[in-house]
């Protein structure tokens, strides 16, 4: 017994292995993280409107949160950000040094939720993005299973996401498109899938999971190419299912691959494989998972796009697609045991590298060094998806065993 914690230990805190730079960086439990947050919910305007990302750095005053309007796909993130420093407080305690006593964290997440009920019923920009909107309230029904209004907003989101589904290509719609024949998918449409999980586990409707798995395995077929890279955008026509043209929109190229894509299809296809136990959503999650880690520069730094040239610069890193990435692969280690230290160790330097470039104190943001959208010409903010996958980093490395507070 003694013998088999003190080989657990060697192997997670060995000195001597490459698992040796593997640290978790104390800025993930900085008091620094509730401060800005509660600052954040305590100025947002009103009417409602969510932070997405910060200006830049070229402006007087970088790192201002930028507010938008409820029917934006990003509404969820800060609701769920609050909700998850209220995971935190009660995985830590709270104490003077972890600034988690500062404020009702569960008062914030429900009472800056109630912005994004009216969408359940009223959306037009969400398209795909219902998913990402149901976060909070999948996180509300954690806490109080019985809440009504959460069990209504995620069978409604669902029910959304369900209406664009087409058996024919056997997705559903991410984007809609002035032609209604040009049906457009992309990668980052995986994460949505989550919220047709969450709406059968309350009504076992078995449609759900079928469209959730139909999309999933169009998409391991048609996003993937042979390296485990993906393609951000596939364009299907509606009426014969024929993949029409593969395409980038955030990325560099056509043929690249846009790391917050990829970095989405490592936490999509862990989290299908979790829900669905369908050996080859794993090896997908594997693939994408290699190909992220395998096209990390030597710096550790996360660009923006893998392929995007060095010379001439600048090739901006995305500090979010580090975040999420950190995040699908921690999932990926809790439901791919065998190799899970491989899994987790990357994950820790990931947030390692991705801390000592972007902790940005002076900030609103936790985080800088965001990437939003390069050929939109918006990069070098902050972004609310970063800072909260950062924020759940942090809590799922302690519910694994691997950090303390
Ligand atoms: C900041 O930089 C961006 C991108 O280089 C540029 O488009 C924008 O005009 C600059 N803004 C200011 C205020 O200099
Ligand atoms: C139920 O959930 C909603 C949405 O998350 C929240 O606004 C509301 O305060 C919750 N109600 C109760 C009684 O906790
Ligand atoms: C739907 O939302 C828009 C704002 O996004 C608002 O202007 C409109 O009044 C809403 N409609 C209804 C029926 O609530
Ligand atoms: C199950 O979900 C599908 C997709 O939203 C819907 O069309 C169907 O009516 C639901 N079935 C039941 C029994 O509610
Ligand atoms: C899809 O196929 C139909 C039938 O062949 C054709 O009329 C339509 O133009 C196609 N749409 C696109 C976007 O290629
Ligand atoms: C992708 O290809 C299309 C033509 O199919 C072209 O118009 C577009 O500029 C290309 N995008 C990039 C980023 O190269
Ligand atoms: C896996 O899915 C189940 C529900 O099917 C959920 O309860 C569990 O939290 C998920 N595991 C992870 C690590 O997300
Ligand atoms: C990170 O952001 C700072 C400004 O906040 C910028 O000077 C630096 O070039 C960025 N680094 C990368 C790799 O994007």
């Amino acid at each position: 017994m003694k013998e088999s914690m003190l080989l657990t230990f060697l192997t997670l805190y060995s000195t001597s292995s490459a698992a040796a730079s593997a640290v978790v960086p104390t800025e993930l439990f900085s008091p620094l993280i509730p401060q800005k947050i509660a600052n954040t919910a305590n100025s947002l305007p009103s009417p409602i409107q969510y932070p997405q990302y910060t200006t830049t750095w070229n402006v007087t005053n970088p790192g201002i949160w930028l507010d938008f309007i409820p029917d934006t796909w990003t509404s969820g993130f800060f609701p769920a950000s609050l909700y998850a420093l209220n995971t935190r407080e009660a995985l830590c305690g709270a104490t003077s040094a972890n600034a988690l006593g500062i404020a009702d964290w569960l008062e914030l997440g429900r009472s800056t939720s109630t912005g994004l009920i009216p969408l359940e019923t009223n959306n037009t920009n969400l398209q795909h993005d219902v998913g990402f909107v149901s976060f909070p309230f999948s996180e509300e029904l954690l806490i109080n299973p019985q809440n009504q209004t959460a069990i209504d907003a995620v069978n409604a989101f669902a029910t959304d996401l369900a209406a664009r589904f087409n058996p024919i290509v056997g997705c559903t719609r991410s984007w809609n498109t002035a032609d209604p024949t040009d049906f457009t998918v992309i990668i980052d449409n995986m994460m949505n899938l989550e919220v047709l999980w969450a709406s059968y586990a309350l009504t076992r409707n078995e449609t759900l999971k079928y469209i959730a798995n139909t999309h999933a395995t169009t998409t391991m077929i048609n996003h993937f190419r042979e390296d485990g890279s993906t393609w951000h955008v596939v364009e299907y026509n509606s009426t014969t299912g024929d993949v029409i043209r593969k395409r980038t929109s955030q990325g560099y190229a056509n043929w690249s691959t846009w790391s917050r894509g990829q970095a989405w299809a490592i936490y999509g296809f862990a989290n299908m494989y979790n829900h669905s136990q369908n050996a080859d959503f794993l090896r997908t999650a594997q693939r994408a998972a290699t190909y992220f880690l395998d096209h990390i520069p030597s710096d550790g730094i996360v660009p923006w796009d893998f392929n995007a040239p060095l010379d001439p610069p600048p090739r901006p890193a995305d500090s979010s697609a580090a975040t999420i990435a950190a995040n699908g692969l921690l999932l990926l280690a809790q439901v791919d045991p065998t190799q899970a230290d491989k899994w987790t160790n990357a994950a820790i330097n990931i947030l390692q590298s991705i801390t000592e470039l972007a902790w940005n104190p002076a900030w609103q943001s936790l985080l800088s060094n965001g990437t939003v959208n390069w050929p939109a010409n918006n990069f070098l903010t902050g972004i609310v998806y970063g800072d909260y996958y950062y924020i759940t980093a942090a809590n799922t490395l302690v519910q694994m065993g691997l950090a303390k507070c």
